[in-house]
């Protein structure tokens, strides 16, 4: 049993020891065929935890099971709808995404890479980033709106023919500076309940938080989909919700903030494997 968080009086209240009997140990393998890693060792720049878990160890049984078999999973609707999008022509440039790229399968890898550093544009861009840039830029066309459904559907695309490939986010050269904020914003406490992302996802993930069962927070199975609200959920949009669960003032999705803070959570997970769209309650 890990310790509760040091020195949070207020918060220590908050959390409980897991009672029911989620299977920890269980492993994950998609239509049979897709192995995914679901807990391995912590990347070296991870000082205060030895294993690295995906949030799927920490769900139900049943949420588990939708997980292993694409007909199950409520995501996979939303990445037929990307491989339309995929081969519809849009914008001035009368292209889509299948004449500069050919198959969605030619994105296989990519997805585990991102965030990334973009030499050309001379930025840190997330995924949602670079497709945008692919549209406005290649395309000619509007930008899709950063955690909307045409975007997260796009990411579950991508993502989906990345499964089982580890993820592996570059933090060093160009990239550093933008990991270092992402890193303190992990640490910093915020809000009336005066907690840090590290509060609950480094120093309590196994325990109980009011009803649910907290994980390391990885971002490895994005997009989600979300039982409780039956859609695909994008990474920022989570962050806001759990910022907004210490009742703290949060950033806006699309923020620089928030692009640090994805690229650093992204490398918490290097190891894991790419599993979205995986699904969540
Ligand atoms: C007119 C050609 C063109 C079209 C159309 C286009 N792209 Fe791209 N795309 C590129 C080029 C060139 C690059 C690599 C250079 C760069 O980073 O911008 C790229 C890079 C990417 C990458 C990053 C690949 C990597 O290895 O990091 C992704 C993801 C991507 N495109 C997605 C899309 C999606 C999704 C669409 C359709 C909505 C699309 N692209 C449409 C030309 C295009
Ligand atoms: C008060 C405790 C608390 C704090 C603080 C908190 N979270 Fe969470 N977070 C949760 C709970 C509860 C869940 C849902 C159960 C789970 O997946 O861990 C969750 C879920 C997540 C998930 C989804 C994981 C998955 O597998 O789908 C991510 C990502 C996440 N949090 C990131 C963060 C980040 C980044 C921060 C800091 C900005 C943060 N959280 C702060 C409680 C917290």
């Amino acid at each position: 049993m890990k310790l509760l968080i040091k020195g949070g009086i207020v918060s220590a209240a908050l959390f409980a020891a897991f009672g029911a009997n989620a299977d920890e140990e269980a492993s994950l393998v998609i239509n049979e065929d897709i192995e995914i890693t679901v807990r391995t060792d912590a990347p070296a720049h991870l000082d205060n935890m030895r294993t690295i878990y995906s949030g799927w160890v920490y769900r139900s049984d049943e949420t588990q099971a939708l997980q292993m078999d694409d007909f199950e999973n409520p995501g996979m609707i939303f990445v037929d709808d990307a491989i339309d999008v995929w081969a519809s022509a849009d914008g001035s440039e009368g292209k889509g995404c299948v004449d500069c790229h050919n198959e969605p399968a030619s994105m296989a890898g990519v997805r585990a890479t991102y965030p990334k550093w973009n030499e050309e544009a001379g930025e840190v861009r997330t995924l949602a980033m670079q497709v945008n840039g692919c549209r406005t830029e290649r395309m000619g066309a509007e930008e899709w709106k950063y955690d909307g459904s045409d975007m997260l559907n796009m990411e579950a695309l991508l993502a989906s023919v990345s499964r089982g490939m580890p993820v592996n986010v570059a933090i060093d050269g160009p990239a550093q500076s933008t990991w270092e904020m992402g890193k303190e914003l992990y640490y910093t406490r915020t809000g009336q309940l005066d907690l840090s992302c590290a509060n609950c996802h480094e120093d309590n993930y196994g325990n109980n938080i009011r009803a649910d069962h907290l994980s390391q927070g990885q971002i490895n199975g994005f997009p989600t989909y979300r039982l409780k609200n039956a859609k695909l959920n994008g990474v920022q949009s989570r962050f806001r919700g759990c910022v907004r669960d210490t009742r703290a003032e949060t950033y806006a999705v699309g923020s620089d903030e928030f692009i640090a803070l994805e690229l650093y959570v992204a490398s918490r997970g290097n190891g894991l494997s790419v599993e979205g769209p995986s699904v969540r309650n």
